[in-house]
């Protein structure tokens, strides 16, 4: 039989993306060559603001047809506010490529790594490992609602939430799926149904409903304000969460940052039901970036963390069903981190500046490619 091969189109974007995507080629190209699989990159300049400079577009009229033809989609960072307003470089981009392709889940996994200082006090040697599944398509980030008597006393603004049974069940099932993959098996649900008094309560009966056909998960629900509370005081005791929109987006940005740097972290952009070789539906591939933007104030000077982008490489391999490769690669960022830290491996001289080291993107990029040629 023929090698699993899978084509990605890569997509650096502007500032950092482009340092930081060159070592992270590189390591899936490792992991690749190690796994017995091959992995063909179309890189594309566009969704980036020096295109949209000499373009006066961010993307191609032709872009859609483009990625389709690609398995996955790898993508840096977007954004240049000095030349190009944030609206424009991530509306004609990043958010265009979620809403056409329906990416509906948002998939971040919150990972405590050795040798990473987590900021919260007293962790106590307690692992920290868990995701946060935010639903990103509907909720309360609908663009319904207006405004009326503008410029009077009576003026008045309304914008509305929107729940679908569609939208709601397929997070919420995709949530479940995961939790029932996972040794822990346990669900945690964000809600504010005691002051959000039809939608949250409607979600809240959704979980519920869909939580009959996995008997095996163990579910939970919290009010979203003393969620964020248990998050920073007993992270170690959730598995999968899951939330809106709205709530998704809060705990998606707080469950990484309780683990260490925004340099690090990696998020994912959904649509499980999609199928290429599907010929009735259109192809909608999904995303892999790091969480962090083109980080404008260190762009150029070669010193940007290239983990972020590696370890979103790391859940594409795994999305595209290279779980070998994928594991891999995760145990190849702890042994290089934890490694350093120690004082080993190069110590402080491979770790970049944010994780208080002295080395460089190339340095730590290439630490954690020859851990990955090396695996068993
Ligand atoms: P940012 O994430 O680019 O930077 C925030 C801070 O974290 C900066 O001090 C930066 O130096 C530091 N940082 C970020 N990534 C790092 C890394 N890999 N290694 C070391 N330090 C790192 O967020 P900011 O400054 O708010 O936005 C800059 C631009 O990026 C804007 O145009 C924004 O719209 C865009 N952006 C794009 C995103 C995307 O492409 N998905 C996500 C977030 C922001
Ligand atoms: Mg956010």
């Amino acid at each position: 039989s023929s090698p699993r091969s899978y084509t990605i189109a890569v997509i650096p974007g502007d500032g950092i993306g482009l340092e930081v995507m060159p070592p992270a080629l590189r390591c899936l190209e490792a992991a690749a060559t190690r796994f017995g699989f091959k992995l063909e990159f179309r890189s594309f300049p566009w969704a980036s603001c020096t295109y949209y400079l000499k373009h006066g577009t961010m993307l191609p009229s032709d872009w859609k047809e483009l990625l389709q033809a690609c398995d996955a989609i790898y993508f840096g960072a977007v954004g240049d506010p000095a030349t190009v307003p944030d609206h424009i470089s991530l509306w004609g981009s990043i958010l265009a490529f979620r809403r056409e392709f329906d990416q509906y889940i948002n998939l971040r996994p919150c990972r405590l790594i050795p040798g990473v200082t987590s900021p919260l006090a007293n962790r106590a040697g307690k692992p920290i490992d868990f995701f946060t599944v935010r639903e990103n398509t509907e909720g309360e980030y609908s663009s319904i609602g207006g405004m009326i008597f503008e410029g009077t006393e009576r003026e008045t603004v309304i914008q509305n939430t929107v729940f679908t049974r569609v939208g709601v069940d397929r997070v919420i099932r995709y949530a479940f799926e995961l939790a029932r993959s996972r040794p822990a098996k346990k669900l945690t649900s964000a809600t504010k149904s005691n002051g959000i008094s039809i939608t949250m309560p409607y979600w809240d009966q959704r979980v519920e409903e869909i939580a009959k056909e996995y008997p095996d998960v163990q579910v939970e629900k919290y009010h979203i304000d003393i969620l964020c509370a248990h998050f920073v005081q007993r992270p170690h005791t959730f598995d999968v969460v899951v939330g809106s929109n709205l709530f998704g987006d809060i705990l998606s940005d707080l469950g990484p940052a309780c683990t260490g740097t925004i340099g690090i972290a990696p998020s994912a952009n959904l649509n499980p039901s999609s199928r290429r070789e599907d010929p009735n539906t259109p192809w909608f591939p999904s995303l892999f970036e790091p969480v962090h933007g083109s980080a404008p104030d260190i762009a150029g000077q070669g010193i940007a963390n290239p983990v972020g982008m590696i370890w979103a490489g790391q859940m594409m391999l795994e999305h595209l069903g290279e779980k070998n490769a994928a594991d891999a690669m995760m145990r190849a960022i702890e042994t290089v981190l934890g490694r350093a830290k120690d004082g080993a491996g190069g110590g402080l001289n491979i770790l970049t500046p944010d994780m208080q080291g002295k080395g460089t993107t190339e340095e730590l990029g290439s630490a954690i490619e020859q851990e990955i040629a090396r695996a068993a």
